[in-house]
């Protein structure tokens, strides 16, 4: 191995009249990786703008150049890189609060992003949130995971699951597709957030107790970040006992709706006036306008968007009703 004074020593021997700047150890290159940023007599204040790197190998001492860009890539993947898929919001939101707090800057991108899967491919550690839905992984999202089978593998992943209330082994749900294609869950955080099922009563609660659950759920992703930057990530959901309170609390039973796109919402053409805003909204192209209507297909994923932006209570999926509409905008 040699040092940095003999590493720069053999760079001036190739490059006389450069002035070195930075020494550098890069460890995924074994090198020390220098900049020329001034010719030996140019004027002091003139900077080359030199895209150029030189890498100075640690073992055998041999230079090979480098694109200052591709450094920045290699930066970028140790940056964490949040995905989530939401339908109203509660998972896009939990992930929010968490980069903040755990890397503030750090990209999220939607699984509806075209661009999201050249992300993923970079960035080596992923922090995933999406909902629960019947302790299971929405259709749109297994489908997501399985379209892309090879850049998952190696990734250090994080599943954030939100849910209105239980899910058993939400991460782990997610967890377990992802670890098919070669990922490694490092941690699991559920949330319990206002449940997205409008048109149905049970787990209704008032705009007072919604709010304090986003609340609750803030300071709960806090409490988890400030683990995680001591190395103790949260294992919620992760392991067998939670898998098996998923299975038996619901997946046995529900368990079969997230396997296949279902049928879609209802929608009154007497109530629906046309705007189009479902149609727009809609993750999956299941809603279409025709004739100053919205029709509905079936490939809904059962993300309950258009059920709560509907400006006319329209459309129902579950219920036969919308008993209360929610985004999670209403309780910020
Ligand atoms: C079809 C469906 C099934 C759901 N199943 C569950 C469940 O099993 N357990 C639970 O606690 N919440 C369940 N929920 C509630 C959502 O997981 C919860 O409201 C989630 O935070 C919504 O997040 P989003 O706004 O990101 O879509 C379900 C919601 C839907 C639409
Ligand atoms: S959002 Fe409601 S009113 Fe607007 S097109 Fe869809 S169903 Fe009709
Ligand atoms: S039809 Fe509604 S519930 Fe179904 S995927 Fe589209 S927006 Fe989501």
């Amino acid at each position: 191995m040699i040092t940095e004074t003999e590493a720069r020593a053999i760079l001036e021997k190739e490059h006389p009249d450069a002035e070195l700047k930075v020494g550098d150890i890069v460890p995924e290159h074994n090198a020390y990786v220098y900049s020329i940023t001034r010719r030996k007599g140019d004027d002091p204040d003139a900077r080359l703008h030199n895209a150029t790197l030189y890498l100075v190998d640690i073992d055998t001492g041999e230079i090979s150049e480098m694109n200052v860009r591709e450094l920045y890539d290699d930066a970028d993947r140790d940056i964490p890189l949040g995905i989530y898929f939401s339908g109203t919001g509660n998972s896009r939101y939990a992930l929010e609060v968490f980069m903040k707090k755990y890397h503030n800057g750090a990209p999220v991108r939607s699984i509806e992003d075209k661009e999201v899967i050249k992300d993923i491919a970079v960035h080596r550690e992923i922090i995933f949130s999406y909902p629960v839905q019947y302790s299971d992984v929405p259709k749109i999202v297994r489908d997501f995971i399985d379209s892309c089978p090879s850049v998952w593998n190696d990734k250090r992943v994080t599943v954030i699951a939100t849910m209105g209330l239980f899910s058993g082994d939400g991460a782990g749900a997610l967890g377990r597709l992802l670890e098919r294609h070669g990922a490694k869950i490092v941690g699991g955080l559920h949330l319990r957030m206002p449940d997205s099922i409008a048109d149905e009563k049970v787990l209704k609660r008032s705009h007072e107790d919604n709010v304090r659950l986003v609340k609750a759920a803030e300071d709960k992703i806090a409490l988890a970040v400030d683990g995680i930057k001591k190395g103790k990530y949260p294992r919620e959901g992760l392991g067998m006992l939670p898998r098996m309170a998923g299975f038996f609390g619901q997946r046995a039973w529900f368990g079969h709706k997230t396997r296949s796109y279902s049928d879609g919402p209802k929608i009154d053409p007497d109530i629906c006036v046309g705007c189009g805003k479902c149609a727009k909204m809609c993750p999956t192209g299941n809603i279409t306008m025709k004739d100053g209507k919205a029709h509905s297909a079936a490939v809904c994923t059962l993300c309950y968007r258009c059920v709560n932006i509907c400006p006319k209570q329209a459309i129902t999926l579950l219920g036969k009703q919308v008993v209360q509409q929610t985004t999670i905008e209403r309780y910020l």
